[in-house]
């Protein structure tokens, strides 16, 4: 008897894993609806967890706009998440290839269990290809191979690369890619070093 209950639980559980996101993208879904459920999910996370869970005016448009904005919303992403891109003091883009090797091979950092003191990674390999010779890569992204090289390592484009990894949205509205410096999840050195990791002629992005 308990083996069926069970099962009758389990199958149950297996209708509304299926049928809930299903649910979530019918177009007359209730917005509020959706985020009782979601910060009723994160209910026990940690206090400093709390404010992650309030969408910021960025997110809210995406969630609304299921990530595909019209032009008007996503000018307006762009303009907002580009005053937010704070540019280095020193006028330099480019820090030590090296580390921002590290840093975009690491996917330390961000969860409740891991030790603040450690340095936290871009986990840039999960989404992006980095290396020809890299074995295992996520493809979200698009792959970042000869990344400098393509673009002649000019000037303006290593501008660019530091201000996509800043605010990836002030770039592209909507995008998958974290806003790894808006966010504080990295720092000014650590953009520095994954932009040197992109545009160095010596580093694995470009041999
Ligand atoms: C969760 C997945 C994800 C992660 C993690 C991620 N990215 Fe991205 N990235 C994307 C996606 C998706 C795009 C394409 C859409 C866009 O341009 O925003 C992109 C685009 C880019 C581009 C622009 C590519 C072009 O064609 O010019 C660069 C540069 C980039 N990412 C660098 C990085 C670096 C460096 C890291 C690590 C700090 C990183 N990304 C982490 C998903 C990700």
């Amino acid at each position: 008897m308990r083996t069926l209950i069970h099962s009758a639980a389990a199958a149950l559980f297996a209708v509304a894993a299926f049928t809930l996101p299903a649910v979530a993208q019918s177009a007359k879904v209730d917005p509020a609806v959706v985020e009782k459920a979601v910060t009723g999910m994160f209910g026990h996370a940690p206090a400093a967890w709390q404010e992650k869970i309030v969408q910021d005016e960025t997110q809210k448009a995406c969630s609304l706009h299921r990530n595909a904005p019209p032009a008007d919303v996503a000018k307006a992403i762009s303009a907002r998440e580009e005053k937010n891109v704070v540019l280095p003091a020193d006028g330099k883009f480019l820090g030590d290839w090296k580390s921002g090797e590290k840093i975009a091979q690491s996917g330390y950092g961000g969860r409740h269990t891991d030790d603040p003191k450690r340095e936290v990674g871009g986990n840039c390999y999960a989404c992006h290809q980095l290396s020809k010779k890299e074995l295992s890569f996520g493809t979200m992204g698009p792959s970042l191979v000869e990344y400098g090289k393509i673009r002649k390592y000019k000037d303006e484009d290593v501008k660019a690369a530091f201000i996509k990894i800043y605010n990836a949205q002030a770039v592209f509205p909507c995008s998958n890619m974290p806003r790894l410096g808006h966010s504080k999840h990295l720092n000014e050195q650590q953009i520095k070093d994954l932009v040197a990791l992109l545009f160095d002629p010596e580093s694995p992005v470009n041999k």
